[in-house]
C-alpha cells in the first residue's frame, strides 16, 4: 500500500523536478513516511510550477501606473465624531461586531520563543498581546451588554501553543465559546538560488505560513465565517496580534464604516501619517478609482518626496494593518469563482536539511524564498473603501524587532507617553526629560479605562515620580 503511494507521489515529484523531496526516504520509520507522502500529496501543484516561474525567480519591484493619485481621508470634526462614535456604538450593541486577529506570523525578527501574542508587552505589568486585547473585548463588552465574539487564525506552528496559553489563563475572563481559534494554510518554501522545494528535516517538508492574506481561506475554511453569520455579526474588526495600542473595538471606526456616503461598507481601513520619505511602510493609493496600498519598495522615489502646498508629502497615508471588513465582503472572496489573492516574495534566512551530508544547515544569508498573500489585498475589490485619519501616538507602537525601531522597547516608550499625556491633562504632574518625553513608565489597563475621559471619575495620584511606575 505504501509502496504504491510512493511510486505514484515519486511520479508526480519527478514531472515536476522536485524528486531530491524523498531523498531522506530510507532513513524514516513507516509514520514519518505515511506523514511525508499526506504533505507531498496535499501540495497545490497545479500551482507551485506558476509562482516557481513567475515568482520565486523573479526580483524586479512592481512600479505602480503613472495614473495614481493620493486617496480621500476621513478626518471628521470633534462634532462629526461624535456622530459616527452613536453610529459605530449603536451598531455594536445591536451585536453586529467580531474581533479578528491575525496572528500566524513566526515573528522571526523579535525572535521570541512562542507566540507573538504571548508577548509580555506593557510598560509596567508586562502584559502578555492577547490579554490586552481580551481585556478590551472585555470592557467592550460590559459596556454595551452584547457579546463580541473573537475569531484568531494561527498557523499550524503556533495552535496548540496558542490554544494552551489561552486556556492556561482562563481566557482572560472571556468566554471560552465566543473566542475561536482556526490554523491558517501553509505553502511550501523555495530555495532562493534554484527554485526547488525544500526539506527542513530528513522527510519533512520545509514550509511556511501563507501570510495574512491567508486568513480569507482560512475564514471559510474553518467555519469562522459561517459562525459569524449565524451569530448576526455583519463586521469584523481586524488587526495584528504585535500592536498593544490597537482600539479592539473604536465606535468611531466603525460609525465610519457604517457610513454608505463615506465607505461602501465592505472595507475600511486606519492610516497615520507617515514620517518621511523613507520610513519603510505601504501608503495608500488611488489607483484605476479604486483604493489600494503600494509597498514602500513599490513606491517611486519621486512619488514618495513629492510634497504639497503646505509641505506635507503627498502619499502620506502610512498603512497601520487596522482594517473592518464586512461578512458579506469576505464571503464574496471566498466564493469557489473569486479570484484568489496575489503571492508576494520574501526572500529570507531559514535553516534547511541538506541530503548529501545528512545535517540541518544554518545559512549565513538569505536562502530561502517565502511565498504569502497580503491581506491589504482585498482593498481594491471594493467600490469605495474609506480610511480614517488616527494618530500614531494614540493607536500604533508596534512589536516587530529585537531591538530598535518597532521593538519591545520603544513600544512601551509610546505607551507610557500616551498614558503619562492621559493624566497630565487630568491634573497629574508627570515627569519629562529635556526632550519632554515621559520619564517614567505608565500604563493604564483596558478594564481601568479604555480612553481617557473614562478616567475623569478615578482617584488618580497627585504625581509620578521621575523613574517610577504605575499601573492603574
Ligand atoms: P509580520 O509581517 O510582522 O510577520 O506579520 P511576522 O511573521 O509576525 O514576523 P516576522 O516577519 O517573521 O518577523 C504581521 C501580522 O500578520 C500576522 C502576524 O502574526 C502579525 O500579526 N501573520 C503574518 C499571520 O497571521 N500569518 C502569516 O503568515 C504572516
Amino acid at each position: 500500500m505504501l509502496s504504491e503511494r510512493l511510486a505514484k507521489i515519486r511520479e508526480l515529484l519527478e514531472a515536476n523536478g522536485q524528486a531530491h523531496l524523498l531523498s531522506g526516504w530510507d532513513h524514516l520509520q513507516d509514520e514519518a513516511r505515511t506523514l511525508l507522502l499526506d504533505q507531498l500529496q496535499l501540495l497545490p501543484w497545479d500551482t507551485i510550477g506558476v509562482v516557481r516561474d513567475s515568482i520565486v525567480h523573479q526580483v524586479e519591484s512592481h512600479p505602480p501606473p503613472a495614473a495614481i493619485d493620493a486617496p480621500v481621508i476621513c478626518d471628521p470634526s470633534p462634532d462629526e465624531s461624535v456622530e459616527l462614535f452613536d453610529r459605530g456604538a449603536e451598531m455594536i450593541r445591536a451585536g453586529r461586531l467580531a474581533a479578528f486577529t491575525v496572528a500566524g506570523g513566526q515573528g522571526t525578527r523579535l525572535g521570541w520563543n512562542g507566540p507573538k501574542g504571548t508577548y509580555p508587552a506593557t510598560p509596567v505589568s508586562g502584559k502578555p498581546l492577547f490579554a490586552i486585547f481580551a481585556e478590551q473585548l472585555l470592557a467592550a463588552q460590559r459596556r454595551y451588554g452584547v457579546v463580541i465574539p473573537w475569531y484568531i487564525m494561527t498557523s499550524p506552528l503556533n495552535d496548540a501553543a496558542t490554544r494552551s496559553f489561552f486556556l492556561d489563563n482562563k481566557c482572560f475572563g472571556l468566554h471560552r465559546s465566543n473566542i475561536m481559534m482556526f490554523p491558517q494554510g501553509t505553502m511550501p518554501s523555495f530555495d532562493a538560488r534554484t527554485g526547488m522545494l525544500m526539506l527542513s528535516g530528513p522527510g519533512e517538508l520545509a514550509e511556511n505560513p501563507d501570510g495574512h492574506g491567508g486568513a480569507l481561506a482560512a475564514m471559510a475554511r474553518s467555519g469562522a465565517l459561517a459562525d459569524m453569520e449565524a451569530r448576526g455579526v455583519t463586521a469584523i474588526s481586524a488587526f495584528q496580534v504585535d500592536n498593544p495600542l490597537v482600539r479592539v473595538v473604536d465606535e468611531c471606526f466603525v460609525g465610519m464604516h457604517e457610513t454608505p456616503e463615506l465607505s461602501s461598507g465592505e472595507v475600511s481601513s486606519k492610516m497615520v501619517d507617515k514620517i518621511d520619505p523613507d520610513e519603510p511602510v505601504g501608503v495608500f493609493c488611488q489607483i484605476d478609482g479604486r483604493t489600494r496600498i503600494v509597498e514602500y519598495s513599490d513606491l517611486q522615489r519621486d512619488l514618495a518626496e513629492e510634497r504639497q502646498s503646505d509641505g506635507s508629502l503627498r502619499f502620506h497615508a502610512a498603512n497601520i494593518a487596522i482594517h473592518l471588513y464586512s461578512v458579506a465582503f469576505v464571503q464574496s472572496l471566498t466564493s469557489s469563482d473569486a479570484e484568489p489573492l496575489p503571492w508576494h516574495r520574501a526572500l529570507k534566512k531559514s535553516p534547511w536539511w541538506d541530503a548529501s551530508s545528512g545535517s540541518v544547515l544554518e545559512p549565513d544569508e538569505p536562502n530561502v524564498v517565502k511565498l504569502e498573500r497580503f491581506i491589504f489585498d482585498i482593498l481594491p475589490r471594493a467600490r469605495r473603501s474609506a480610511i480614517l485619519r488616527t494618530r500614531r501616538a494614540c493607536e500604533f507602537a508596534p512589536i516587530k524587532n529585537a531591538s530598535g525601531a518597532d521593538s519591545s522597547a520603544s513600544s512601551r516608550r509610546i505607551q507610557s507617553e500616551l498614558y503619562g499625556g492621559w493624566l497630565q491633562d487630568l491634573g497629574v504632574s508627570i515627569p519629562r526629560d529635556a526632550e519632554g518625553h515621559v520619564s517614567a513608565s505608565i500604563e493604564i489597563a483596558p478594564l481601568t479605562a479604555m480612553r481617557k475621559d473614562d478616567l475623569r471619575a478615578a482617584d488618580l495620584p497627585a504625581h509620578v515620580e521621575e523613574g517610577g511606575s504605575i499601573l492603574l
